[in-house]
């Protein structure tokens, strides 16, 4: 394998594939696929009520309206009536339960996409109110939950933090996020001959959606086909709750005999799916005068709304995530995972683990305003250690450890301890702009949680001409993961990336596929679509040894070039003769990742392969007349292992770190007295745009940082990481906003400008 260390396309910024389609606007997305005849379109009634029993959906007018051709509801759902990804707990569409505003209730197809929106108002539905939950600490109060409460202890975290020299307690409270796709969730299905039936889907796992499909049409796994080529942007939301919108639209192609669309509206699909979960969070923590931690206790109450969802994986990695980049000795976690009479939320980016380092770095920043000491000493003061505190409250030993290193290069190339000097200088001449610096790191954990996720599968074809046809189990949402992949399998072929066909994710070609998430998507993919390509080549360069009676040592292929002792030739010529001498020219691949095994029952094993680490330094000011504020310069440091494709890497560092800026600043998601979401549409939900943008942004990948564990590659994950580097602009906001009379403001998250000036009020709670 040595020779494609030297490989032609690995490691370089190739563009994206489908970049100049996405600029000419010739991108296929789901709803720009050619229409079927007689497509009908689908529109979704949904509940305005939080929590009621229906007693009865009168849908007469509905059906009776223009263009209208068939309603469902539950009853007319011939399979099983679930979406629950994990638990059967989540009905497709509700029988006569409603748990939350903006839940499905009905179904109707018509002739037009307005039409069916406009018809789904003339229902007359029947409801007994019933008490609503509406926040994750009411449900702890009452305890309502969609899975049991989860602890995870080390040490002794009471007695340590009673007998450490100093100690802490606050609440915070951190809210929830869209997942803001530019592309709104859609599916269209569309009927085969002989009962098979065809989904396209914009899902991050086409697998789910045909084996939900398959059961809520009371079909087979093998009568369902559903394929991806690309989504525009997911970001989790379409991890498991896509399957959702397909499983409307193939109910309603059952019903009416006819191919269906279901588009949401961008209100709908705000109201009707999941988002990040909010949380309350509450930590002690007991400390000694160097800012060392000796024990520290949270407790984590997240917003799971009305079903489990993906709720337990994701509250899952908040726990372990809540240590971030720190040795925690003595610590013990409870994690209520709260069902409230909202949404179910689910995956986004960072699967939980945002808010539990969140949790984490408000501690530590906590600790150094009351030391009155500099947040990156008592950052570094609790660093894992290389060989001594080294293990996690889970047991993992952190074998990869370049926090440190991180840190220390950041600090050098940011300017870091001058521009805080000049920051401080600054502010004791300005009393209305302050400004303010934070810098903090990220270790995150890659690979699934749950281990049997962690396989993937590859099929590559190789035609007669030399080119090549490539599928993989994992799904393109715009981070680059197709462009990855092809380059490893144009590398291992021997052969240039404009050989290669990329092609649909497509559940007929890679079968039993995982969601592409957790970050994992290269690693995965990329492993066994090189185990595909190695197949092949191994073959070709068996053949090319005989043809030319040399050894296989002597057989080079590689930029379409093919040498054989004294013979050379092109990649294609020796495609022709292999194929005259019936050498096979396809093959499957497979990988599942080494080394991880965790233990659910007692929180403990290796559940992370490797972990991805960075570092953020962010530096602000704010206006503390109005609480607005402008984000100046931020510098990041981020490991991306020997990068894939650095064009792609970076751009998942800004677009990752810039969401998590909104999440933490400007996106704020309001849910009224009725339990109705008040803010679903851009009027009233500010995600960041071009002008949020840091003045100055400068981002750079960590240099001669090879995996050590035998990626695709020696490379790392890089889709969600990022995200946590956002830290930063929150806590140098918190910074920029702390005085002598207040030393330690309760800024909480999204630091909106109201929340700003809250803070800076001090009149929170
Ligand atoms: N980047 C873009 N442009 N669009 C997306 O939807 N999703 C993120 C991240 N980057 C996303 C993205 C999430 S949540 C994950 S888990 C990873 O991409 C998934 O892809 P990967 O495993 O190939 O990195
Ligand atoms: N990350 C993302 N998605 C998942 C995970 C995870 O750890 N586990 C199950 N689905
Ligand atoms: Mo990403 S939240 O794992 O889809």
């Amino acid at each position: 394998m040595g020779a494609r260390a030297n490989g032609r396309a690995v490691g370089k910024s190739l563009a994206h594939d489908s970049a100049h389609l996405h600029v000419n606007g010739s991108a296929a997305y789901t709803d720009d696929i050619p229409e079927p005849r007689d497509l009908l379109h689908v529109a979704v009634g949904l509940s305005s009520k939080a929590h009621a029993r229906i007693r009865n959906i009168d849908l007469d007018e509905v059906v009776a309206a223009t263009g209208v051709v068939a309603a469902c509801t539950a009853a007319d759902i011939q399979g099983v009536n679930n979406c629950g990804p994990v638990v059967a707990d989540e009905q497709i569409l509700a029988a006569d339960l409603a748990e939350y505003a903006g839940q499905a209730l009905f179904a109707v197809a018509a002739q037009t996409v307005d039409q069916a929106r406009k018809a789904t108002r003339l229902v007359h539905i029947d409801y007994e109110e019933l008490e609503a939950i509406l926040d994750p600490m009411t449900a702890v109060e009452k305890q309502s939950f969609v899975l049991p409460t989860e602890t995870l202890q080390r040490g002794d975290a009471k007695t340590a933090i009673s007998n450490a020299p100093q100690r802490l307690q606050r609440r915070l409270d951190l809210g929830g996020q869209d997942q803001f796709y530019l592309e709104g969730h859609i599916a269209m299905a569309v009927p085969q001959e002989d009962g098979g039936l065809l989904v396209y889907s914009s899902t991050q796992h086409p697998d789910e959606v045909q084996h939900l499909v398959a059961q809520a049409t009371a079909r087979d796994a093998k009568d369902v086909v559903c394929i991806c080529r690309r989504m525009g942007g997911a970001f989790g939301g379409k991890e498991s709750q896509a399957a959702t919108i397909a499983c409307i639209a193939a109910i309603m192609a059952n019903k009416t005999g006819r191919a269906c669309k279901l588009r949401l509206d961008r209100d709908d699909d705000m109201v009707m799916t999941g988002k990040r979960h909010d949380f309350v969070i509450e930590y002690e923590v007991g400390f000694d005068d160097s800012g060392l931690i000796h024990g520290v206790d949270f407790m984590f109450a997240s917003r799971c709304g009305i079903s489990a969802d993906l709720s337990g994986p994701i509250n899952d990695r908040a726990m372990f995530h809540c240590d971030n980049a720190y040795f925690l000795e003595n610590i013990q976690i409870t994690s209520y995972r709260c069902k409230t009479n909202t949404v179910s939320n689910t995956a986004f980016r960072g699967f939980g683990g945002p808010q539990g380092m969140h949790a984490i770095e408000y501690v530590i920043d906590d600790i150094a305003r009351t030391l009155d000491k500099d947040p990156l000493e008592i950052r570094r003061r609790n660093f894992y250690g290389i060989n001594e505190r080294n293990v996690t409250p889970y047991q993992q030993v952190v074998e990869d450890n370049i926090v440190n290193d991180i840190i220390d290069q950041l600090e050098v190339s940011s300017d870091y301890a001058a521009r805080r000097a000049e920051v401080r200088e600054f502010n004791t001449k300005s009393a209305i702009l302050r400004r303010g610096i934070a810098i903090t790191p990220v270790k995150f954990g890659i690979s699934f949680t749950a281990t049997h996720l962690n396989q993937a599968g590859a099929l590559v074809h190789v035609y007669r001409d030399g080119t090549a046809h490539l599928n993989h189990g994992g799904t393109e949402m715009g981070q680059g993961l197709f462009i990855k992949v092809a380059q490893i399998a144009a590398d291992e072929l021997g052969i240039t990336v404009d050989k290669i066909r990329i092609n649909a994710s497509d559940t007929s070609k890679v079968p039993n596929a995982s969601a592409t998430a957790a970050s994992s998507g290269s690693d995965i993919n990329g492993k066994a679509a090189q185990a595909a390509c190695a197949k092949i080549r191994g073959r070709l360069t068996e053949f090319a040894a005989r043809h030319f009676s040399v050894k296989e040592a002597q057989v080079e292929i590689e930029g379409n070039r093919v040498t054989a002792g004294e013979n050379e030739l092109s990649f294609e010529a020796l495609i022709k003769l292999a194929w005259l001498d019936r050498v096979k020219l396809f093959a499957s691949g497979f990988y599942k990742t080494p080394k991880i095994h965790y233990d659910r029952e007692t929180f403990s094993g290796r559940p992370f392969f490797y972990y991805a680490y960075g570092a953020a330094v962010s530096e602000v000011v704010v206006d503390t007349l109005t609480g607005e504020y402008r984000v100046t310069r931020v510098d990041i440091l981020h490991d991306c292992g020997t990068s894939l494709n650095p064009a792609m890497d970076i751009g998942q560092i800004e677009g990752g770190f810039i969401q998590g800026a909104g999440w933490l600043t400007s996106e704020e998601l309001c849910w009224n007295a009725a339990g109705e979401l008040t803010t679903h549409a851009p009027s009233t939900y500010k995600i960041p745009t071009c002008s949020d943008l840091p003045i100055d942004f400068r981002v750079t990948l960590l240099q001669n940082a090879a995996n050590r564990e035998d990626t695709i590659y020696r490379s790392k994950a890089v889709g969600e990481p990022p995200l946590m580097l956002s830290l930063s602009v929150f806590h140098a906001i918190r910074d920029a906003i702390a005085t002598e009379h207040q030393p330690l403001p309760d800024l909480q998250a999204p630091a909106t400008p109201e929340a700003v000036l809250r803070a800076i009020d001090g009149d929170n709670r």
